[in-house]
């Protein structure tokens, strides 16, 4: 009997998700499996809106951003009705094995559907880059350069009317898109959820480089922070610099995947049809060291990523 993997894309959606689809869809078909294509994640699979994808299903989508299985963040499925409706649903299309790509809620997920007797298998795709087990998650390059982007057109604007902009970035709780767009745009701050900041303290460093003739200035907050337009009204009463707060919102996460996460999604897509044809179980595909590594979901759930406080004080010495 052929056997049968399923793909589904659940939470955020990110810049690449379709690359990996297409590259699990083909790897599974050249190695002899069936391919099913699952809509809206976990909802979709609890209803059974699927479909089975031949290798020109995915012709055309490795260059664009989203989903072309569409996500959802299923409450449904939190609860074990829901868990065995899936299990339903997988036995009834003959599915053994699901490729589960997202962060560490699609994780959860599939640690849920891999204790009704479905062999899960997750690929990380978020913008975020919070998944703890690997240094890097499908979709995270693209939406740094998004931002970096619109950071540099908020810059020609701030220095032409002498202002300060407040940039609120995605990320979630962590800051490491704040952090990596903040150096690569030259920012006079980044405010994270990682590191204590004060607002006094801001504002005082400021006033000292507008003392040596800067006239413009960027602060970046991280989602995680919020009150951008807070921080914005409290600089400019504290300062006397005129100042903007932006949020980016999702323009982050849409958009054409960069290289970087094309290639890094056709390589984790492909190992992980390598692992189901190993006879794996139950495993979350990781970047290490740009190796590829897996580790099982329980064990990778229970890992903690530590922010790059390296590259924030690299920031902080070159902001002068
Ligand atoms: O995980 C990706 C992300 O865009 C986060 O940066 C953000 O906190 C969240 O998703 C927003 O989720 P939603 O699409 O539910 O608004």
């Amino acid at each position: 009997m052929t056997k049968t993997i399923g793909i589904l894309t659940s939470g955020g959606d990110a810049p690449g998700m379709n690359a990996a689809i297409r590259s699990v869809t083909r790897a599974g078909i050249a190695k002899g499996y069936r391919v099913i294509g699952i809509r809206r994640g976990y909802q979709g699979l609890i209803e059974g809106d699927m479909f089975e994808m031949n290798v020109r299903d995915v012709s055309d989508i490795v260059q664009r951003g989203g989903t072309m299985l569409f996500t959802a963040r299923s409450k449904e499925f939190m609860t074990l009705e829901g868990q065995q409706a899936a299990k339903r649903s997988c036995d009834n299309a003959g599915i053994e094995n699901v490729v589960c790509i997202g962060g560490d809620g699609t994780y959860r997920g599939a640690l849920d559907l891999s204790k009704q007797g479905v062999n899960c298998i997750g690929i990380p795709g978020t913008i975020d880059n919070d998944i703890s087990c690997t240094d890097y998650t499908i979709g995270y390059d693209t939406a740094l350069n998004t931002a970096l982007v619109m950071i540099d057109r908020i810059k020609d604007t701030e220095m032409s009317h002498s202002r300060c902009s407040v940039v609120e970035v995605m990320g979630r709780r962590a800051g490491h898109i704040a952090v990596n767009v903040g150096l690569a745009t030259g920012a006079t701050e980044v405010v994270t959820v990682e590191r204590p900041y004060n607002l006094d303290d801001i504002c005082a460093k400021m006033l000292s480089q507008k003392a040596t003739g800067k006239t413009h200035f960027e602060i970046i907050v991280a989602e995680g922070v919020g009150h951008s337009s807070e921080i914005a009204t409290y600089i400019q009463e504290h300062t006397g610099i005129d100042t903007r707060a932006t949020v980016l919102g999702y323009v982050q996460r849409g958009g054409a995947p960069t290289c970087l996460d094309r290639v890094i999604a056709a390589r984790i897509g492909c190992y992980a049809v390598e692992l189901i044809d190993s006879g794996a179980k139950n495993r979350i595909v990781a970047v290490k060291n740009n190796k590829l590594v897996d580790y099982d979901i329980v064990e990778a759930l229970a890992m903690t990523k530590n922010y790059d406080e390296h590259l924030h004080r690299l920031l902080d010495s070159l902001s002068l």
